[in-house]
């Protein structure tokens, strides 16, 4: 989807003015503001209404902008980012002073990616200064996957939303720490650890071997306003009612009525499922259901991510 030079520009201003706006990237729609100011930094813990201690990513359009904002980054690092950016990883480096510690809920490190998203690269090109976003939805509910999930869960909080169409990746990036030289999934995602994995060796996993897990990580994130039970695929569901809906992975075989059922991906591709995740889950949770089952996917590639999502969401 084309987005006009005119809509960028305009957006820009807005971050230089210390605005908030929503663009898109390959992953979610992020809600942006200048990474550099404080307090348009907190404009977005406030209409995300997000807990100070979640530190949010920050997102630049080029190699200078990485410079700026870290303080030393290793051969290893430099290795993943010739690899994969532009595109779905983010990295937690050591912080430079002039990022906030509001950016960074107070730790020495700071997550920084390259979207391989056109209009989130000259929106961040023309801002001139890296742009601080997490997912543009209320704390704790469903990543937006289009401009129009961002509108209906947050419109008269932000300044703009520049619509891009829908995201072509779907689920958020895969954020690898490597402190101490040690590589360590803090988030599975968008980027598959397998790929990451044939530059870094296996990667530590956070949570486990004493490593903690990363900040903001809370057991229970992207959920819908309806309960939402995890299945094995395929499984029997007892008794479903009209105001039960159905998640399914590849095509459904039960023949009890559901108000209303989806499948993430008739061939059961998870790259297409992960892309149609949070828009069937909005589109289910639109329609008040009282529960909604979801199958669960295969664990690897985006599998990975997709259940980790699916697992919080119905935690
Ligand atoms: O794909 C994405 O990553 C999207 C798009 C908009 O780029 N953004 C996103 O942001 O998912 P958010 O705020 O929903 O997730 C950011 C997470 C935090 O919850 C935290 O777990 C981790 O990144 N994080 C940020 N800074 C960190 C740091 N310094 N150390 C460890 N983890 C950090
Ligand atoms: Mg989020």
């Amino acid at each position: 989807m084309r987005v006009s030079n005119d809509v960028i520009l305009n957006a820009a201003e807005l971050i230089k003015k210390g605005g908030l706006v929503a663009f898109p990237t390959e992953t979610v729609y992020g809600l942006g503001a200048d990474a550099l100011n404080p307090a348009a930094v907190a404009k977005i813990f406030e209409a995300k209404k997000r807990p100070f201690f979640d530190p949010l990513i920050c997102h630049i359009s080029d190699i200078e902008m990485l410079k700026k904002i870290t303080d030393g980054i290793t051969q290893q690092a430099l290795d993943l980012i010739g690899k994969f950016w532009p595109g779905p990883l983010t990295l937690v480096l050591p912080k430079a002073e002039c990022v906030p510690a509001l950016v960074t809920s107070g730790l020495p490190t700071v997550a920084v990616r390259m979207p391989d998203h056109p209009v989130a690269l000259e929106l961040i090109k023309h801002s001139g200064t890296p742009i601080a976003a997490p997912s543009a939805n209320p704390f704790g509910y469903l990543s937006p996957t289009t401009a129009e999930h961002v509108r209906k869960a947050l419109s008269g909080e932000i300044d703009y939303i520049i619509d891009g169409g829908k995201c072509s990746i779907g689920v958020e990036s895969t954020i690898i720490s490597l402190e101490n030289n040690k590589a360590c999934l803090l988030r599975p995602g968008g980027l598959e650890i397998e790929e990451i994995e044939k530059l870094t060796g296996k990667l530590t996993i956070a949570g486990s071997d004493c490593i903690p897990s990363a900040p903001g990580l809370l057991p229970s994130h992207y959920a819908p306003g309806a309960k939402l039970i995890l299945i094995e695929e395929n499984a029997e569901i007892q008794a479903p009612t009209d105001k039960t809906a159905l998640l399914n992975f590849g095509p459904n075989r039960r023949t009890n009525k559901f108000l209303k059922v989806l499948e993430l991906s008739h061939e059961r591709n998870l790259n297409e499922a992960a892309v149609n995740l949070f828009e069937y889950l909005h589109q289910l949770d639109y329609l008040s259901p009282d529960k909604i089952y979801a199958e669960k996917v295969p664990q690897h590639g985006l599998g990975i991510a997709i259940m980790n999502r699916l697992q919080k969401a119905a935690f």
